[in-house]
């Protein structure tokens, strides 16, 4: 969803704003672009394609300004092109950078183009950098330019520009997609996420829905729209920026999936001492909001939304809550009714997506008991929005594909499973056998890793197919739905998921030697009806894939393969059941050639509807 960096100091920032963009990445890949101020005015390089090429060409361009902004584009409106890579200009000495959409940008362009302006590009942005223009030549100075600009825009934005009459500063507004200003020493910085900034500092400020921003070396001064100076409070963050570097592995997914059994150690950590602590985890106000919950509506999108499904099996089973779970796309268009007692929950690894948050933010108008955000983003729209928050600490997570999110979101939700149910009856003996379950986890997550080797020979298997079916049952019909989303984002293998006992309700007329099968079956109550689905793809000549433990007594055979997975705790299964799939994808990515960490059409961030 297209990431942006600015800077300002006394020294050349283009180093600066190249190497956030390509830790911004994630959020968009197709085209970058710079404009730095320097003693000759405005300086702009753009590119199409990734961050790479841009660095390249900055460099052959000879670069340099002590002010500068930068962007890495995920198309929206206009293809991926140099002419509509940011920053966009307005005559010789104005750029600007945006993330998100511009709704009212048609009619706001039939007015500027009868004003006489000219538009190189057909993205909806060139309207307000022409539009700051316009205003400028009224008022006279860029941040009341800008302030007056976003008075005349609908849509979600974060917008950063340049100058070159006032080459000492950058304004910038944030308004629906995320912007967090940086604090160095004698030089400060705007970006999309704190991540970009990390290599230059850990102090950052975040700006609330419609604050302006004027940074200039030595000063950042916050204001609201109608420009009334605000304070925001510092955050400072620990992590130092090697989080976020690739270290000996080919690719950051690939490095993320090994980091899940330290992932949900960190997560976990001095939260599930006792059956009692558990609530704290989810902040001061949860035990008297957890008291009043009798149902639970979960939304978030993509894998986090798998993650929720999952949940939804663990509530109802466990807590005996009634529990449902929607993507947050349909949910905000939908009418709804809240029974009594509902707890509204939101589950995003960024906690930025869009239709997450708008969701969110409908809810104010419902009686809902309470919201908890769980999220890996402390200070993110859904954390400062929310009463509760439950923070997975992942660690920055880079690959588009998202697996380390997903399972410490596992991990937190069982905890709120947990913490719901205590409430409701859930014996401590209960609850102690399970938080005993998920003390095990580290150490089972590093058993499913191990099984790498078999899983990259398995894989070659999938190569040349354009098809793949995933089954699970219960609990296991979601891992097989981020199994097969897994396998789509990063193979562009066509992969669907189905419950097995759909299987004869349907897509069993798709199965034949080119479908290959794979199908989630740890050993539990399920298994001798998934195993009769699985003799119905055996009856028609498709091949089996396994992932099963021992007692579950699958053979390898003519067709059927088996990957014997360790035994595993009924209830935390979901969790360790996932890192097979997770390898599997990636492996068939790596022998399919294609870009694993940031596959085509996709971003990690997806902060527009
Ligand atoms: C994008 C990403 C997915 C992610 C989804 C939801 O589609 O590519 O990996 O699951 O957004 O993101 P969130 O940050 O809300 O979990």
């Amino acid at each position: 969803m297209c990431g942006i960096v600015g800077a300002v100091a006394h020294r050349n920032v283009s180093n600066i704003l190249i190497t956030g963009l390509k830790r911004l990445e994630y959020r968009g890949y197709d085209s970058a672009g710079v404009a730095l101020l320097n003693k000759d005015g405005l300086q702009r390089v753009r590119r199409q394609g990734k961050v790479a090429a841009l660095e390249q060409a900055a460099r052959e361009a000879g670069a340099t300004g002590f002010t500068g902004i930068a962007h890495t584009r995920w198309a929206t409106h206009g293809r991926p092109s140099e002419e509509n890579a940011h920053p966009h200009m307005s005559g010789n000495g104005l750029a600007l950078v945006h993330n998100g959409i511009i709704e009212n940008f048609q009619e706001l362009k039939e007015e500027l183009e009868q004003d006489g302006y000219r538009f190189e590009s057909e993205t909806d942005t060139e309207v307000v950098v022409h539009l700051v223009h316009q205003e400028l030549e009224k008022r006279g100075d860029l941040f009341s330019a800008l302030q007056h600009t976003v008075k005349r825009l609908h849509g979600a934005y974060a917008l950063a520009v340049i100058h070159e009459s006032e080459p000492d500063h950058l304004v910038a507004v944030r308004s629906g997609s995320p912007l967090v200003v940086g604090l160095g020493i004698d030089e400060n910085y705007v970006a999309s996420d704190h991540l970009a900034l990390l290599p230059v500092t850990n102090r950052f400020l975040f700006l609330d829905e419609g604050d302006l921003v004027d940074v200039r070396a030595d000063q950042v001064t916050v204001t609201d729209v109608n420009g009334e100076p605000v304070s925001r409070k510092e955050h400072q963050f620990d992590s130092t920026h090697e989080d976020a570097e690739k270290g000996e592995y080919r690719h950051y997914m690939q490095k993320e999936i090994f980091e899940q059994p330290a992932a949900i150690q960190r997560t976990l950590e001095g939260r599930i001492d006792s059956p009692q602590a558990v609530s704290e985890a989810f902040g001061e106000q949860a035990a008297a909001i957890f008291d009043r919950v009798k149902s639970v509506q979960i939304v978030a999108c993509g894998t986090s939304y798998h993650a929720g499904m999952v949940a939804r099996y663990w509530m109802e089973a466990l807590a005996g809550i009634p529990c449902q779970v929607e993507v947050a796309s349909e949910f905000r268009y939908r009418q709804h009714v809240v029974p009594e007692g509902t707890l509204f929950v939101t589950i995003s690894q960024s906690g930025e997506t869009a239709d997450t948050l708008a969701a969110l933010r409908d809810t104010h108008t419902s009686e809902y008991v309470g919201r908890l955000a769980v999220c890996n983003v402390d200070g993110s729209s859904l954390v400062r929005e929310s009463e509760l928050t439950f923070l997975t600490k992942a660690g920055p997570e880079i690959g588009v594909a998202s697996t380390k999110a997903f399972t410490t979101q596992l991990a937190g939700l069982l905890m709120l499973v947990l913490a719901l149910g205590r409430r409701k009856g859930l014996t401590d003996e209960r609850i102690e056998s399970v938080l005993d379950e998920l003390r095990q986890l580290p150490n089972l997550l590093e058993q499913a890793a191990s099984l790498d080797t078999p899983i990259r020979e398995l894989s070659r298997a999938f190569v040349e197919k354009n098809h793949t079916l995933f089954l699970g049952r219960g609990v296991h019909f979601p891992v097989a739905m981020e199994g097969a989303l897994k396998l789509k984002e990063i193979s562009y293998i066509h992969a669907e998921a189905y419950p097995a006992g759909e299987l004869k309700h349907g897509p069993l007329a798709l199965v034949d030697k080119e479908m290959p099968v794979v199908a989630v079956a740890p050993n539990d109550e399920l298994l001798e009806k998934l195993k009769s689905n699985l003799q119905e793809v055996r009856a028609r000549g498709g091949e089996l894939y396994l992932f099963a433990d021992k007692k579950a007594k699958v053979t390898a055979g003519e067709g059927i393969h088996v990957l014997t997975m360790p035994a595993v705790p009924e209830i935390i299964a979901p969790i360790v059941y996932t890192v097979p799939l997770q390898l599997l994808s990636y492996h068939v990515a790596v022998l399919r050639g294609t870009d694993v960490d940031q596959p085509r059409n996709l971003a990690k961030s997806v902060t527009v509807e």
